[in-house]
């Protein structure tokens, strides 16, 4: 900007310079002082012109920044904690009396909500639409803190943990979750891994051969392809699985798999909790058939727990769960 608006000065100043010089001689009649002069003051305007409308294209982001800036802001304000992460949780994740309200308003989500979650074991969270199942997703990735209450890890206020270091422990897949035009690679981790990785967790995602490492995912480039909404799928899980290879210690699933049948659903879950069975898996969804291999399955009702057990006891209780497992078989049987 600066060097653009020099040499339009510059410009103007040897111009003007000139015919004032030569006025000054008497080498030229006032006519052309006034031909000459007007002649430049039209050219520099033209030229200042030209500079304020490029530099109102250019500052049309610069606005749009600003206002991201603000729209931020609640996030910004979100402690960011001081202690370190290494290794957590390796004894459990406990959501303590936890109350929560989004601050855009509304009702209470969750009220005095209690929920322990073992180290190493698998927890799937069900419920019925609007129940709050994204809301403890969100919770546990701190992008909201409770209003009262606490999520403690090994005991500590997740508030006081170092918080991008939390979320590198974290991998969360959600239902509207990121499809980078960029290559399969790319798309698996973001943040790069080794090829051996990269592959083996898009084995374990039922994603082998989708496409090659280099492969851009959008039509749009050379060579570039597009998958399937279930293909993506995949994919997204192939990232969340490649996280844990690199080192996160919690999966957490909420309902990445909605478009897939009740079949494809169960399918994924299944290989996920085989290929985290040392790390911390949550695993949302609104249907109560696809989570049986789970260790402990929560059935989550306007943000309460209303029933907590393995499958085998959830079914032996006949309550919420057994009914909710059992309704899909009775409609494909009618
Ligand atoms: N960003 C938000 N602002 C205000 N209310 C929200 C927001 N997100 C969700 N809610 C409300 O919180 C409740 C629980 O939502 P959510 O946790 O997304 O449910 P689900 O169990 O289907 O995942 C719902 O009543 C929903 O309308
Ligand atoms: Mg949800």
């Amino acid at each position: 900007m600066l060097w653009s608006l020099l040499l339009v000065l510059s410009a103007n100043l040897i111009v003007f310079w000139a015919i004032a010089t030569d006025a000054a001689a008497g080498r030229i009649l006032v006519g052309h002082v006034v031909t000459f002069a007007s002649a430049a003051v039209s050219t520099s305007m033209i030229a200042f012109g030209g500079l304020s409308w490029a530099l109102d294209g250019a500052a049309a982001p610069a606005g749009a920044v600003i206002r991201l800036q603000d729209a931020m802001a609640p996030a910004g304000s979100i402690t960011r904690g001081e202690r370190a992460a290494t290794n957590l949780p390796s004894r459990e994740i406990r959501f303590r009396n936890v109350s929560f309200a989004y601050p855009a308003g509304g009702d209470r989500v969750l009220s005095g909500f209690d929920l322990t979650i073992p180290a190493g074991t698998s927890l799937a969270i069900v419920g019925q639409n609007g129940a709050g199942q994204t809301t403890l997703a969100k919770l546990l990735c701190r992008l909201y803190d409770p209003d009262e209450g606490a999520i403690e890890i090994d005991g500590v206020d997740l508030r006081e943990i170092d918080i991008d270091a939390w979320r590198e422990r974290v991998t969360a897949v959600f239902q509207d979750f990121t499809k980078f035009e960029l290559a399969l690679r790319d798309n698996v981790s973001p943040a790069g891994a080794p090829d051996d990785a990269i592959k083996q967790a898009l084995v374990q995602a039922g994603a082998a051969n989708l496409a090659s490492l280099h492969t851009i995912l959008a039509r749009g480039y050379q060579n570039g392809t597009d998958l399937s909404g279930g293909q993506w799928q995949r994919i997204a899980l192939a990232r969340a699985l490649c996280a844990v290879k690199l080192g996160a210690g919690v999966v957490m699933l909420d309902e990445p798999t909605a478009q897939l049948d009740v079949r494809g659903e169960s399918e994924i879950f299944d290989r996920i909790l085989t290929a985290t069975d040392h790390a911390t898996t949550i695993l949302i969804s609104h249907r109560f058939s696809t989570v049986r291999h789970a260790d402990r399955i929560c059935v989550l009702e306007h943000g309460r727990v209303i029933e907590l057990g393995t499958h085998d006891e959830l079914m032996a209780v006949g309550g919420r769960y057994r009914c909710g497992y059992q309704k899909p078989r009775k409609r494909r049987k009618g």
